[in-house]
């Protein structure tokens, strides 16, 4: 019998169940007005970030209450743990070491009485010599023509990284090369994307930790197939397929040398790889100095994540602000809106960090959680979004939490008129989300304009809509690493009051192992024995009746 799930019979717990009853309705504008310092107070900075948690529905005793429940909960030694290279992912048997991935040369990181460091730092260095080679045209292909394109093909954890980070590096890659990434099992994206590419100057980089992910392997093998019609020789395979993975034997049975491997190590999770050889499509576009950069930029965010007092330790601070939304005031879903076009993949690249992390229900004890765990996350660049989906985040009835993210300097600097620029308007929209979201506009002052009464309430924005500001100078490699780092462990502090394990994902099995018993069935000449429920069984008929 498992334990059952503590949690919520904790005394921080408890003293934050209390304190949301007497105080969870406190207005914004009122906890502004007692303390006119409070935007000059509530902020923290780190590794070149600056976090305005001000706008947030807390009192001085909330924050206070929410770090004891980060105490009471072993948030700072589970932390210790895990950058100790401990098997805190317990469901699997592994340390959780995306730190190692980033340690500078010279650190030590043990995993089973091996320092791991100089491992990561020999795939680093091998990585570097191969994309310097053919950012210089000195890797050739098989015809003898310099590669111009890269396809990477991977899915979840081996796409979303390397795309989300190309796109928002674009500003430092090197625009001679093509970059493309292959992700979706669905043949147009392949099609699509290769469609105006030449084969004999196109590097093909299957990434897949596992090698054994049925939309990847589909994707590499249609690849080899494109490549092979076009150059005709198996030969041809060695000059322009790479793969990165743990997994050397289906590698090498793939036909792609195992000397043009990236490897990595299975104390890095699919979703915290981006900074591992799965990184090696980035690396590419933004030379091996720009991902280094990148890696120091994590390295400086876990820096401040294992030596901050969790006062001013920005993933705690946002970590404990998602659990008092999440679980005392019931909010579902995090809108994660980025003012910076560069970041248009951003959410959807922690969409999966946050939600195969902490999209758990059973603790680490195995009970089942008597509480809310995981939140949805979405959202898209401003300023866009705010004229899509604001309107249900000012005046709807759902409470979302949003996460603002600002540069003082944009990289495409743009006149407008009156001395102005693009990125001045784009941040005025910034500052004046985050001020109509928390102070809104009462009754009384729509009707002081003059507004028709019956009209009035249409034009009242409650507030009191909680919001995170995050800023930095620009948008740099560095910045980036150090932005992603925060979320990581933003989301590890969650997992680690929530007292799951973020660092599995057994609920993407069970979807794999049907389709994988579904596909012979819809390929089958004869009528199969369908074993399913009556609504998969008449889909399944409906398909294979149209596919015939
Ligand atoms: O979605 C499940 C998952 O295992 C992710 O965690 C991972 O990022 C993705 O599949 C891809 O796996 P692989 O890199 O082994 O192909």
């Amino acid at each position: 019998m498992s334990k059952p799930a503590a949690l919520t019979h904790l005394p921080a717990w408890q003293a934050l169940k209390a304190h949301f009853e007497a105080t969870g309705h406190t207005h914004l504008r009122d906890l502004f007005a007692a303390d006119p310092q409070r935007g000059e107070r509530l902020n923290a900075q780190g590794a070149g970030l600056y976090l305005d948690y001000s706008k947030h529905r807390v009192t001085d005793e909330t924050l206070t209450l929410l770090l004891n429940l980060a105490r009471e909960t072993g948030v700072e030694a589970k932390r210790d743990a895990m950058l100790a290279g401990e098997k805190i992912n317990v469901t699997e048997g592994r340390a959780v070491l995306h730190t190692a991935l980033r340690a500078p040369r010279g650190a030590t990181v043990m995993v089973d009485g091996r320092n791991v460091v100089p491992d990561v730092h020999e795939v680093l260095d091998r990585m570097a010599t191969f994309a310097g080679s053919v950012r210089d045209g000195q890797w050739l292909g098989f015809t003898g023509r310099p590669l111009r394109n890269i396809v990477n093909i991977g899915i979840g954890g081996s796409d979303l990284g390397p795309v989300m980070a190309y796109e928002a590096l674009k500003h430092y890659a090197q625009r001679g090369l093509t970059l493309r990434f292959v992700s979706n099992v669905d043949g147009t994206d392949l099609a699509e994307k290769v469609r105006d590419l030449n084969p004999e100057e196109t590097l093909v980089i299957v990434s897949s930790k596992t090698f054994t992910t049925q939309e990847t392997m589909a994707n590499a093998s249609s690849a080899r197939t494109w490549l092979l019609a076009a150059l005709g020789d198996e030969a041809a395979v060695a000059r322009h397929f790479v793969a990165v993975s743990t997994n050397a034997e289906a590698v090498g049975k793939f036909g792609i040398d195992t000397a043009n491997m990236f490897g990595f190590w299975d104390w890095v999770g699919g979703r915290y790889s981006m900074d591992s050889a799965i990184g090696l499509s980035l690396m590419l576009a933004i030379g091996p100095d720009g991902f280094r950069e990148l890696l120091a930029g994590f390295h400086e965010m876990d820096e401040h994540f294992r030596t901050t007092p969790l006062e001013a330790n920005l993933p705690v601070l946002m970590g404990v602000l998602g659990v008092w939304y999440n679980n005392f005031f019931g909010a579902e879903t995090v809108a994660i809106l980025p003012y910076d076009q560069y970041l248009s993949h951003f959410s959807a690249y922690l969409q999966q960090l946050d939600m195969e992390s902490n999209g758990k229900h059973i603790t680490l004890g195995g009970a089942v959680t008597d509480y809310q765990t995981g939140p949805v996350i979405w959202g898209q660049p401003g300023t866009n979004g705010q004229h899509a989906f604001y309107q249900l985040i000012h005046q709807g009835t759902k409470l979302i939490p949003c996460d603002f993210i600002g540069f003082a300097h944009t990289l495409n600097p743009m006149p407008v008129q009156g001395g102005l620029t693009h990125h001045d308007l784009l941040m005025a929209n910034v500052f004046a989300q985050t001020e109509a979201l928390a102070f809104g506009k009462t009754l009384d002052a729509v009707l002081a304009e003059g507004i028709d009464p019956a009209l009035a309430p249409h034009r009242v924005f409650d507030g009191n809509r909680p919001t995170s500001t995050l800023l930095a100078d620009h948008l740099t490699p560095r910045i980036l690493g150090a932005l992603i780092a925060l979320y990581e462990h933003k989301v590890f502090v969650q997992g680690a009051i929530w007292d799951i394990n973020s660092f599995d994902q057994w609920g993407v099995e069970l979807g794999k192992v049907l389709a994988g018993k579904i596909v012979p069935e819809l390929g089958s000449a004869e009528e199969p024995q369908l074993a399913h429920d009556s609504s998969t069984n008449t889909l399944i008929r409906w398909y294979r009746e149209k596919r015939a």
